[in-house]
């Protein structure tokens, strides 16, 4: 794909795409007369195409926001009762307050489920007083309480890009460190554990951070998605588990004798 329509189609652009389209669709319709069935409803199918078009919206939230888009906002404006048009946007910009344009390519805020991680230190043994652990992109913070339960004594801390995630975070694990930044920019090379929850398309990048900085003997730990190198190899975990009905966790021993 063309570098331009890449970003042209980079998440959450192509929700205002379908919107503004619907919605001139619509103003159109009205300005030809054409009954209100097809005003309201032609915009709708619009909507719902957008979602099954490459790269119009690849998970199940994005495909309700694309289609849901133009219904709700003809509802918020109760259908021109003197509501200002601009209105139908403020769902947009919610979305770019928590999911700030610098955070697209790798994760959307999406909570470690509660118990993920209980058996985490079976696998992965933190020793010494207060070993530190990063979780490289901390949204909500609900890692943070997941690994305070599993490793109370340790030195918490996380780096979250989004001002308003980095706040609650903040507020729900007061004995974590939080900070807002970019979790690329942090030298994971003072982590005893570094935990990540992001995307598959980034674990390559995850990976070769984490070989390049991590002392040996840290870990790396990634909940659902297994560390891939940038030849698109698995990397060979040292320990892998999922709680009843959960996802699964992947455990690396950087410098450990089963990577090579
Ligand atoms: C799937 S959520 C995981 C949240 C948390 N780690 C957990 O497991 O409960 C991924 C988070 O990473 C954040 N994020 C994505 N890219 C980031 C970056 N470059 N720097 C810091 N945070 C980032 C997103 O804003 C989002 O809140």
């Amino acid at each position: 794909m063309p570098r331009v329509l890449g970003r042209l189609l980079q998440w959450p652009l192509p929700a205002l795409w379908a919107w503004s389209g619907a919605w001139a669709l619509a103003i159109a319709l009205r300005a030809a007369e054409a009954p209100l069935w097809a005003t309201l409803g032609l915009p709708m199918v619009l909507g719902v195409c957008v979602t099954w078009l490459p790269g119009g919206a690849d998970t199940s939230w994005r495909r309700v926001f694309v289609a849901g888009g133009f219904p709700l906002s003809v509802l918020l404006m109760g259908q021109g009762s003197g509501v200002p048009a601009w209105l139908w946007l403020l769902p947009l910009l919610l979305l770019l307050v928590a999911y700030p344009m610098h955070a697209w390519r790798d994760a959307p805020v999406f909570p470690t489920p509660e118990g993920a991680l209980r058996t985490l230190p079976v696998h992965a043994p933190l020793h010494g007083a207060a070993p530190r652990i990063l979780d490289a992109g901390c949204g909500m913070g609900d890692a943070l309480r997941e690994l305070h339960q599993a490793y109370p004594h340790a030195d918490l801390e996380g780096v979250e890009w989004s001002w308003l995630w980095r706040a609650v975070a903040a507020w729900r694990c007061r004995s974590a460190r939080v900070r807002r930044g970019d979790m690329w920019a942090d030298d994971w090379s003072a982590f005893d554990l570094v935990y990540l929850f992001q995307r598959p398309e980034t674990m390559p990048r995850a990976l070769a951070k984490a070989r390049a900085e991590m002392r040996p003997g840290s870990w790396l730990v990634s909940l659902e998605f297994a560390a891939v190198d940038e030849a698109g190899r698995i990397w060979p975990a040292d320990a892998h588990f999922t709680q009843e009905g959960g996802r699964p966790v992947w455990v690396y021993r950087m410098g450990s004798a089963r990577q090579g």
